[in-house]
């Protein structure tokens, strides 16, 4: 096991009705800016919940984060948080939602020229507004890490910093009956591929490690496709496992003295950037690629992948890490995303401009092993059309 420093302090409520801890979570004497999405949480039930848990504080609303938010909006915010001296976030709503707060809680502390360079140049921020959050969507694990991603102008790019690591997370699963079939798909599957990159790498003998994620990986795949067949959907106990199993994913424990990869996340922020795509659907399109082009790096981690997880234990080591790959895809397709470029109507045409902004973005050493250059991520995005 590699050598590692790991503290999560975000205070977690789990369960249906703990949105109304919220009342106590937050100081009564905080001004508090309630930032939302889209306007889910008006029609959900979420919103009213908030506004009752918040009566005793004094508070105001940022709606309008866009999934994949944008540096322009979240900087909407700032005009906001200057004229009511607000002194507290609490973000509501998905990864997206809570990502953008986390930019905003920063920028707004920010004493440099433009809070950009936090992300672009990694400038060093030295304080940040305090953050709680009730999640909706359950995927990301922004809701207790420390990272976020922002884009601009269609450069998709992360940033991580203890100080935007939420305080609070209010965990409901009842909230997230209200997400249609594509959103729940989305959440597995990018729960899925977190626990993926920081477990399918080289073996370092980390045990625990590796028994969480397989377990991780096993709920995901036991749960996911309950969360959309019709007599399970609505099922509070699978919403719960899924909405746990996803958080864990990305908490930072199971990352915690094991290598990472994120070659998958790195290229497909690309495919987001400059398509739209949403997040995990770029992630089932890259992952099989991935695997089949660094078998020989991960074949151990893929052997132990094929047993543990999908008890693979017949056959000869080639079979059983193609057998591995092939399961791993028929559970993208079961949970109706796509596996292939040409399943979101791109082609060869395009993989010229993606490496150009993956290199752009300084994405060229990427891989547990920093050897997956343009010319391998190439290779991976041809192998995916
Ligand atoms: O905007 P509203 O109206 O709320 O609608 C949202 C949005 O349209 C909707 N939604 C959320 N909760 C709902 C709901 N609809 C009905 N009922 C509910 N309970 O779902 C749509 C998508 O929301 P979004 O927040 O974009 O999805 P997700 O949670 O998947 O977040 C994706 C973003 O997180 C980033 C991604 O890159 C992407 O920008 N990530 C953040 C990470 C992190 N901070 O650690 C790691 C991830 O790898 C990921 O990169
Ligand atoms: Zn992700």
């Amino acid at each position: 096991m590699l050598n590692f420093s790991f503290q999560n302090a975000t205070h977690i409520y789990f369960g249906e009705g703990q949105i109304k801890a919220l009342s106590n979570a937050i100081p009564k004497d905080a001004k508090v800016l309630v930032t939302y999405g889209g306007g889910s949480i008006k029609t959900n039930g979420v919103y009213d919940q908030v506004v009752a848990a918040l009566a005793e504080h004094s508070w105001f609303e940022f709606a309008g984060i866009e999934p994949n938010p944008s540096y322009a909006t979240l900087m909407k915010a700032q005009a906001l948080i200057e004229q009511h001296d607000i002194d507290y976030l609490l973000a509501v709503g998905g990864g997206s939602v809570i990502d953008g707060t986390k930019f905003i809680a920063a920028a707004a502390l920010y004493d440099g020229a433009d809070p950009w360079d936090i992300i672009a140049q990694g400038a060093e921020i030295k304080s940040a507004l305090p953050i709680g959050c009730v999640l909706t969507l359950p995927a990301t694990g922004s809701e207790s890490n420390t990272a976020a991603v922002v884009t601009r102008d269609g450069h998709k790019l992360p940033f991580r910093n203890d100080l935007v690591r939420p305080a609070f997370a209010v965990l409901d699963p009842a909230v997230t009956l209200s997400l249609s079939d594509r959103q729940i798909s989305n959440g597995v599957v990018d729960a899925f591929v977190h626990t993926v990159e920081q477990y399918l790498t080289y073996s370092v003998n980390a045990k625990v490690q590796d028994r969480f994620a397989e377990g991780l990986l096993q709920t995901l795949i036991e749960e996911g496709p309950k969360a959309l067949a019709a007599d399970t959907k609505n099922d509070l106990a699978v919403r719960a496992n899924i909405m746990w199993a996803a958080s864990m994913a990305l908490n930072g424990l199971i990352g915690a003295g094991v290598p990472q990869d994120w070659a998958t996340h790195m290229i497909g922020h690309e495919l987001t950037g400059a398509y739209g795509i949403d997040h995990a659907r770029t992630l089932s399109i890259v992952l099989p690629a991935i695997l089949k082009i660094r078998t020989e790096a991960k074949r151990d981690k893929l052997l132990q992948y094929a047993e543990r997880v999908w008890q693979l234990t017949d056959g000869t080591e080639a079979v059983r890490i193609q057998r591995a790959i092939e399961l791993t895809e028929e559970f993208f397709v079961a949970m109706q995303l796509p596996t292939r470029l040409m399943d979101v109507n791109l082609d060869e045409t395009h993989i010229d401009g993606l490496i150009e902004s993956l290199t752009q973005h300084g994405m060229v050493q990427l891989g547990e092993h920093g050897d997956i250059t343009p010319d391998v991520s190439r290779e991976i995005l041809r192998l995916a059309l």
